[in-house]
């Protein structure tokens, strides 16, 4: 791994052995993108584009007629110099002007990874792992600075990149729009894929070309939502799952975000990712700085999966933090689709004590646990447990469930208000909305204005309490709407703008705060299922509640999609009851649990109810699951076949040592005609041979991979398989 400069270049070149990332000084002044890709010695100027008099091209230089910012492929550009593509930023000075000249100055090179001051952001836990660049712009006429972080890592195909902007002078200044990227990459032939959605239908994967326009993913939700992602992949045409190049960029960001590819007229793509231009806003007085969110750069050159796989491996070692980290993580059951808000203590004992006999580790309180709370229309705010519904307390509901031997965990939407709650009678300014108008219900609820310290204050005053008291080792933290009404009676009328991204800040603080008090939490996210499923909460919450919707046929689409990005050790999967209450379908529940053992298992019904030859079944689904769940939740993830476009679904799961493999084959509906194709398995030791754990017979790995392996068709709706294969040495059998 090096960072270096070239003197007689004026270039700078990031490499780790795998990826190279280049850029240059042009004209002493500009910074030209020069490559992001596979590692190269040098990226000198012979694959640079020639420049050529154009018609309707400014020149900044009256000199150059040939020189022009609209044609060079820039590293961070502006407006106002001749090129009408996006600029990466915009800022206003004191007198409403919005032109600007910021030009190279000087760089820096530091070993270890820069923090981001109250942000989310990828780390390195040793210096040697990972270096940065600092490079940074001026304006001297402003006084200002701009700095542009890249890291590189020693052991990831990834750069990070993020910007900081810092008032040197005695003006205040105005971002208007400050993205954490931008690049300009040669070609528009490219297929973007961008994810999209909605509640319940999370992680939909959408390709298509770039063609001459622009692609945009954004949210204005007031988080990354589950209607957009934020990411932006780039794939080469001939690209596909396991071969070709791709380029992946994510934000590490849970609030309102754009990303966009933007095809340039003389054949060139830039893209960019920051914060939703429209809901953000900075003053940034003299003399301080704004630090910008981090994106993650992922380069591949061997397709989506070699993407998704420095994804997993980095976000699932360098994003997540604390003790759960590398913990092996329990067997869930929680209370939702058993209860919903009729819970009790009767009803959670009698639950819990079936739970620990199935092998269950951890048992969860969903929503209805405190005071007022029958159904969705009360008491968020008010985290006071219910003496009605829990007579002996949640204190002793959590001690005798440790005392028949499982964990506990409670849910809690601590983001939220309900207008009809002792929190909203007694601070109704705390809410985000303007004061001209009645703000718009979602249900039944307004959200929490986080961008006052005092609010951020009583939301960690109000949890602490109980996890404190209760010993709580697992947090659901829920957020069951978006947000509308953007005003603060916090903040001054001037910085109204900076709502959106102050409200993450004091969202970030206040689950910073939570995890140093109590490290012992496993929290897991959620956003009704994965609304809210993004980089920059994995950073405070190592898991998140993938769907709301816990049908196994949907839910493995969008745990599919969600491996795009994410390791599976971050989605929560549970087995739910059929008739499916999201859907209605029938599945068996061997395939329920199929689908919800490739993620953290969980169970979401009421076990005191089933038949026992089903919680038969249970138990030893849950008994399967804890001898394989160190191969799911650390191995390697391998998509086979995708059921987004098909009829069939298959991955596989390679263990950290190599010695164990778990392949996972779904059949969504029966066929007439009956086919039975080979599908072949990825991440294996060709040379190895691998010994099948149904019925002992071995296989090399060079055919598992090549000839692949068939699964019997059955004929029924809904059908799945798992095979265990251990490696048992070389290639003779
Ligand atoms: C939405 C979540 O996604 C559900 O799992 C459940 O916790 C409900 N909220 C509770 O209100």
């Amino acid at each position: 791994m090096e960072i270096k400069y070239n003197r007689q270049e004026n270039a700078f070149m990031l490499n780790n052995g795998h990826v190279s990332y280049a850029f240059s000084v042009e004209q002493d002044r500009y910074l030209m993108h020069r490559y992001f890709g596979r590692s190269i010695r040098e990226c000198s100027r012979i694959s640079q584009p020639y420049f050529f008099d154009r018609g309707f091209c400014s020149n900044p230089i009256p000199e150059e007629r040939t020189f022009s910012l609209d044609t060079l492929p820039q590293e961070y550009p502006d407006m106002n110099q001749g090129d009408f593509r996006n600029p990466a930023y915009v800022i206003q000075t004191a007198d409403g002007r919005r032109v600007t000249r910021f030009y190279y100055k000087d760089y820096r090179i530091m070993n270890g990874k820069p923090e981001l001051a109250g942000l989310p952001s990828v780390y390195a836990e040793e210096e040697s792992e990972a270096m940065a660049l600092c490079v940074t712009l001026e304006d001297e006429t402003m006084n200002a600075r701009i700095e542009l972080y890249y890291t590189i890592f020693r052991d990831y195909d990834a750069i990070c990149r993020h910007v900081e902007v810092v008032n040197q002078g005695d003006q205040e200044l105005y971002l208007e729009r400050l993205m954490s990227m931008s690049m300009d990459l040669p070609g528009t032939d490219y297929d973007v894929l961008t994810m999209t959605g909605g509640h319940m239908d999370e992680k939909n994967i959408n390709r298509r070309p770039l063609c001459s326009d622009a692609v945009v993913a954004e949210s204005i939700r007031g988080c990354s939502s589950p209607q957009a992602t934020p990411c932006l992949i780039l794939m080469e045409k001939e690209a596909g799952e396991s071969y070709g190049q791709v380029w992946g960029i994510n934000f590490v960001y849970s609030g309102d975000f754009q990303a966009v590819a933007q095809a340039g007229q003389y054949k060139s793509t830039r893209v960019q990712m920051g914060m939703n231009p429209l809901t953000f806003g900075w003053s940034l007085k003299a003399q301080e700085r704004f630090v910008s969110p981090e994106t993650v750069m992922v380069y591949s050159g061997e397709g989506l999966n070699g993407m998704s796989q420095t994804f997993h491996e980095l976000y699932r070692k360098r994003l997540c933090r604390g003790k759960h980290r590398d913990q092996i993580r329990p067997v869930l059951l929680n209370s939702w689709e058993a209860f919903g808000f009729e819970v009790d203590e009767e009803k959670c004992l009698s639950l819990a004590i079936e739970a620990a006999k199935l092998g269950v580790e951890l048992f969860v309180v969903d929503d209805g646990w405190f005071k007022n709370r029958m159904d969705d229309k009360k008491a968020l705010g008010d985290w006071v447990e219910d003496k009605e519904k829990f007579p002996s307390g949640i204190c002793q509901l959590a001690e005798s469930i440790r005392e028949i031997g499982m964990e506990f965990g409670i849910w809690f939407e601590p983001e939220m208000i309900s207008p009809d709650s002792d929190l909203y009678r007694s601070h109704p300014d705390w809410v985000i909305r303007s004061p001209r108008h009645a703000p718009v219900l979602s249900r039944y609820q307004y959200v929490l204005d986080l961008s006052n310290p005092e609010v951020c204050d009583y939301v960690v005053r109000s949890m602490s309490g109980l996890l404190e008291a209760a010993k709580i080792t697992y947090v659901k933290w829920d957020m069951n709407r978006h947000m509308t009404d953007l005003g603060s009676s916090y903040l001054e009328g001037s910085r109204q703008r900076e709502l959106s991204h102050r409200y993450m800040l004091g969202l970030y603080s206040i689950l910073e705060r939570l995890n140093q008090m109590f490290p012992e939490v496993l929290f897991e996210g959620c956003s009704s299922g994965g609304g809210r499923y993004d980089a920059g909460m994995l950073y405070y919450m190592p898991q998140t509640w993938t769907s709301d919707n816990s049908d196994a046929v949907c839910r493995m689409k969008i745990q599919y999609g969600t491996s795009i990005l994410f390791p599976p050790v971050t989605m929560g999967a549970h087995v739910s009851v059929v008739p499916n209450l999201q859907v209605g379908r029938v599945t068996p529940l061997d395939t329920r649990f199929a689908v919800a053992m490739s993620g953290n298992l969980g169970y979401e019904m009421d076990f005191c109810h089933l038949p026992e030859e089903e919680k038969e079944e249970i138990r030893e689904q849950i008994a399967f699951y804890k001898d394989i769940r160190e191969v799911v939740q650390k191995g390697r993830f391998y998509r086979l076949l995708n059921p987004q476009e098909g009829n069939r679904a298959a991955w596989n799961f390679v263990s950290e040592d190599g010695n164990t493999v778990v392949y996972c084959y779904y059949q969504i509906l029966s066929e007439a005609v009956r086919v039975n194709l080979p599908v072949r398995l990825k991440g294996l030791d060709l040379d190895g041979l691998y010994r099948l754990q149904e019925n002992g017979s071995y296989y090399g790995g060079d055919e598992l991979m090549y000839a692949g392996i068939t699964s019997e068709p059955v004929r029924k709706d809904f059908t799945s398989h798992i095979y265990i294969f251990k490696k048992e040495g070389g290639n003779e059998r």
